[in-house]
């Protein structure tokens, strides 16, 4: 029987369109009896006609077929008596589309069957994908029928499948009436994906951080929690520190808890994101960075410079990270990293941080402890005679360096610095790799008495370009001799810095792109010149943009992450620059990459060979 009726199927199921945009109550009644047919595609036809037509009387058959039971009839028109149905399982599909079809309908009848649906277990003839897709028509469907109070009765249901599919429908709902209350029952749930519902519920109202606090508090106190569901705890708790109760908590946490928790802390506060740091949380960290736990003091100090806010400098902090600074007794790295958090820059340098400063320009030395040694000079206040000796730094220093040191250089117009500056950049070997952005306006300060020799510093960087275009002609021709080993040590090594911003397999920075398989792409020549003149043209999603803000300022960099108020760029290795979106002027695309020009001054020609070997042969 199920074969002769089988062949018209498509014309069954065009009719059911057909009658779709007929209206009138016999085409409805049409439609609702294709509910019956042998054939899952008809049905399927069936279920969207009535979602679309909102058809009330078809109520009870959704319901049948949402639990997954067809009625199998005749095809419609020859109606076969109901003790005659033949009963068949109805697919998942069927069921999903029934599901949407309620919803559409909106019938608070449904309810019970659409939750007793949501608490099935999962099949194992589905896929975890189809599975979810199941569970979100269902849900989606409560969300529209919109009958908050039934939904709160199951909040309690032992099924942890059924109470997950209710918070999350309740959270949707216009005044669903889910409260911080009903949610912290579920934040520690030992159904994994009830759990993390609750807390993604959570994470969209931190707002009830203060209704959550008590919570927090008492699960971080309870006996029986383990030291891995504590550290969770902590870092979680970071989204809610706009509260204040979750504030003062962090901050006792920071003062109480074991050594060991407290980098955590540190890193749930710097998660915070605050634009607006607590007092007691300054006060904690300041403790700190007395103390003479170096590892703290390090975790401190990355947490201050994370939430720094240029706008509103945190003033309390100044003295203690100077203090910092100027131990002795600590590792560089940390003094350093301390001077360069210090808020609104180093107010004036004595001559025994001057002198560590320069120190740590050394080329010896990691990309990042440079950068950030450049950092503090240039934006610390310096006296005519430091800029003075910094110019004499200019003279060796790479290229990374010389363009963020040259910054400093802007706050003096005095002739003497101008003077020693210029004859520092005549013979610099990194300046090439200055940007005529930069380098413009902050000598174009000079008195009258500089700018002869201003004239003849670009022309003489015009004639660089001029020979470097040759350069690279002369460079292609040497490639052959490269060698892959060489070149690697090349790109690992700390001249180059290649691979504080670019990542080959697993290792490396992700400022520029990744470059594991740069050979595949990319020829000799190529990459030679993406070495020798980086902004002649930039990789897709890594084009530099100019930011101008309302001061006046220029900052060139890659855009990181933009949220709604904020944007972040990405300015150079490990340097970000966070700008306010109320403060931005205007943003435009830059001709400028971020990857600093001048590299291959830095590199013998037998190294550059090397490197675009090494880089070749990355496929
Ligand atoms: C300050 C970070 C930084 C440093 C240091 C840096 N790069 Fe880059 N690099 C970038 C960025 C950003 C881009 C993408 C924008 C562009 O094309 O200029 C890029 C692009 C490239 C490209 C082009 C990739 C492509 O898909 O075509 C190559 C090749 C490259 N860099 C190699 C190097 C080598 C070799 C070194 C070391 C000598 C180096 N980079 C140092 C940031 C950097």
């Amino acid at each position: 029987m199920l074969d002769q009726r089988a062949g018209a199927f498509e014309i069954r199921r065009n009719s059911v369109w057909v009658a779709t945009r007929i209206d009138h109550g016999s085409a409805r009644a049409y439609v609702r009896d294709s509910l019956h047919d042998p054939y899952e595609i008809v049905r399927q036809a069936a279920l969207h006609s009535i979602a679309l037509w909102r058809d009330r009387e078809a109520v009870p058959e959704l319901i049948n077929l949402l639990k997954g039971v067809v009625k199998i009839g005749d095809v419609p028109g020859v109606k076969l008596a109901p003790e005659n149905y033949e009963h068949s399982q109805a697919s998942l599909a069927n069921r999903r589309a029934a599901a949407e079809a309620l919803g559409r309908i909106g019938d608070p009848a449904a309810v019970p069957d659409l939750l007793a649906a949501l608490g099935e277990p999962k099949d194992s003839k589905y896929s975890d994908a189809s599975d979810q897709v199941f569970q979100h028509s269902l849900i989606y469907a409560l969300i529209e029928i919109g009958d908050a109070k039934r939904l709160a009765a199951s909040l309690d249901s032992q099924n942890p499948r059924v109470r997950r599919g209710v918070l999350t429908a309740m959270d949707q709902m216009k005044g669903g009436g889910l409260n911080p209350e009903v949610i912290s029952k579920n934040l520690d749930s030992s159904d994994l994906a009830l759990k993390e519902t609750a807390w993604w519920i959570a994470g969209r109202h931190p707002e009830w951080g203060g209704a959550l606090a008590g919570y927090f508090r008492e699960r971080l106190h309870a006996k029986e929690i383990s030291q891995s569901d504590k550290e969770d705890l902590i870092r979680r708790m970071a989204r809610f520190s706009t509260a204040e109760p979750v504030q003062i908590m962090l901050t006792e946490l920071l003062q109480d808890s074991a050594p060991a928790t407290r980098p955590l802390v540190l890193r749930a506060m710097a998660d915070s994101k605050l634009k607006k740091v607590p007092e007691s949380w300054l006060k904690a960290w300041t403790s700190i960075l007395e103390s003479d736990d170096q590892d703290q003091i390090a975790e401190a100090v990355q947490t201050i410079r994370v939430l720094a806010n240029p706008k509103e400098p945190a003033k309390a902090l100044v003295e203690p990270l100077l203090k910092v600074g100027k131990n002795e007794k600590l590792k560089a790295p940390v003094r350093l990293s301390a001077l360069a958090a210090v808020p609104g820059g180093l107010p004036e340098i004595d001559a025994s941080i001057f002198a560590f400063l320069q120190s740590q320009l050394n080329g010896e030395l990691p990309a990042a402890t440079r950068s950030l040694a450049g950092e503090s000079l240039a934006h610390g206040r310096l006296t005519s005679a430091q800029l003075i000796e910094l110019a004499q730094t200019l003279k060796s220093v790479g290229p990374l360096e010389l363009d963020r040191l040259i910054e400093a250089f802007g706050q003096s117009p005095d002739e003497k610095v101008g003077l020693a500056l210029i004859s520092a950049l005549k013979i610099a070997p990194a300046r090439s790799s200055l940007r005529n952005e930069t380098l413009k306006p902050i000598l174009a300060k000079y008195p009258a008495g500089v700018q002869p020799q201003v004239k003849e510093l670009y022309a003489a960087l015009e004639a660089d370009k001029a020979q470097q275009f040759a350069k690279l002609e002369q460079l292609l021709a040497n490639l052959k001799q490269g060698e892959i080993r060489r070149g690697q040590a090349v790109f690992n090594g700390t001249k180059a810095s290649c691979s504080a911003c670019h990542a080959i397999g697993y290792l490396g920075g992700n400022v520029g792109p990744d470059l594991t398989h740069i050979g595949k792409i990319r020829s000799e020549r190529d990459l030679l010149e993406s070495i020798v003149f980086p902004s002649a043209s930039f990789v897709r999603s890594y084009e530099p943009v100019v930011v101008t803000t309302k001061d006046g300022k220029a900052i060139n960099g890659l855009i990181r992450k933009d949220s709604g108020d904020e944007i972040t760029l990405a300015t150079g290795v490990n340097q970000e620059v966070r700008i306010a979106r109320k403060d931005i002027e205007d943003i435009q695309p830059s001709r400028v990459s971020i990857m600093p020009a001048g590299l291959d001054q830095q590199l013998s020609p037998q190294e550059l060979a090397d490197l675009v070997a090494f880089l070749k042969a990355c496929q």
